[in-house]
């Protein structure tokens, strides 16, 4: 038996134990920003829907409830702007979906699935794991005519850069892509987090005009919603697409908990608490991104999403020492692909305490 883990790249985080160890030493404590989990409360209305739906004895549905399907398909309509007929389904979180969606659409040995020059990781891991090809290349004339391409992933806005892309340039990659037979899979889990562009869906109507054809939409609460400790995720778009996913995710078992099925409901209902979760992100953003350039960072892209994409002009690991001994970890440009070696990746997803203490130790 060949070990399959042996196909997948060293897991980054494990590199980072050194800095860490670093950081954690200084005399206030570590300001952790390598990595972008929530640390504010679920918000209230979310946890009691969930604790409401916990007398769950019985299979949850794979496809997820009429009133939970209902739900993603109007907050599809209203926050993606489009109109079109939308298949949906909710996934466990959307790293999952992340990891298996080559594998789920039978993309194989053989096959190329281009993703973004600098990326989240998964992306690679999940071609990897379907024992497929991986390009990486923002611009599609570099990728050629090769008809081997099965799937593109974009991710707007990005993790780890921030960057937007604009509805023109959505349009181009999903044009390409129907040329050649290929799905355009967008993963837009920043999408409620623009600050100085608004992003766009490729579910928008000024992409796609309604014909979601070879097109899905990946979608998470963990980041909107504070939700990462629940696993909920969803995607939408290309009805026959989305089918193909519930009929192989029906007999692999990947179904949300009915408790937390409930739960996405409450969140998809409400805008109120996105707003406040918004407004904190908004302050210790402004706060970090003043004291970096300060201390002489340069801070590229990085108009929307939880994440300030930082230089010196140095090797990222090089910087990350640099931070770690101020006490402050940060998670080096080299995890996201070798095109951001000179950059690192500092997360929003800390206390109000605890960012005031990394601008402190940046300003002094
Ligand atoms: C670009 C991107 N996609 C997907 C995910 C996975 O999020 P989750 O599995 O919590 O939905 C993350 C998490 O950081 C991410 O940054």
């Amino acid at each position: 038996m060949s070990a399959l883990s042996a196909a997948l790249p060293d897991f980054p985080w494990d590199l980072l134990e050194p800095a860490k160890a670093k950081a954690a030493a200084h005399p206030d404590g570590i300001v952790d920003l390598s990595v972008g989990t929530p640390v504010d409360a679920v918000p209230e209305l979310i946890r009691r829907a969930l604790a409401d739906a916990s007398d769950a004895p019985g299979y949850p549905l794979t496809a997820g409830t009429p009133a939970l399907r209902a739900a993603i398909g109007e907050w599809l309509a209203r926050a993606c702007n489009a109109s079109g007929t939308l298949g949906v389904l909710p996934t466990i979180g959307s790293k999952e979906l992340v990891a298996w969606l080559p594998t789920l659409l039978g993309v194989g040995p053989g096959d190329v699935v281009v993703i973004p020059s600098v990326c989240y990781p998964t992306y690679e891991v999940g071609v990897r794991l379907a024992g497929a090809t991986v390009i990486r290349a923002d611009s599609l004339t570099a990728v050629g005519p090769t008809p081997r391409v099965k799937l593109i992933w974009i991710n707007s806005p990005s993790n780890p850069t921030g960057k937007v892309l604009p509805a023109e340039h959505l349009r181009k990659v999903v044009d390409w892509a129907r040329e050649r037979g290929a799905v355009v899979a967008s993963d837009e889990c920043y999408l409620s987090l623009g600050w100085e562009t608004q992003p766009v869906s490729v579910l928008d109507d000024a992409v796609t005009g309604g014909d979601y054809t070879g097109v899905i939409a990946v979608h998470s609460l963990s980041k909107r919603s504070n939700l990462a400790g629940y696993r909920a995720g969803f995607v939408g778009g290309d009805p026959a697409l989305i089918g193909e996913l519930l009929a192989v995710r029906k007999h692999a078992g990947m179904i949300v908990p009915a408790p937390v099925q409930a739960a996405m409901i409450a969140a998809l209902g409400d805008e109120t608490h996105v707003d406040e979760q918004r407004a904190r992100y908004a302050e210790r953003r402004e706060s970090l991104r003043t004291a970096l350039v300060k201390a002489g960072f340069e801070i590229s892209h990085s108009e929307a999403g939880l994440y300030l994409w930082s230089t010196r002009g140095e090797d990222s690991w090089q910087t990350v020492d640099w931070l770690a001994s101020r006490g402050i970890l940060a998670a080096p440009g080299a995890f996201y692909g070798p095109a951001a070696e000179k950059h690192v990746r500092i997360a929003l997803t800390a206390t109000d305490e605890r960012v005031a203490a990394a601008v402190q130790r940046l300003l002094s």
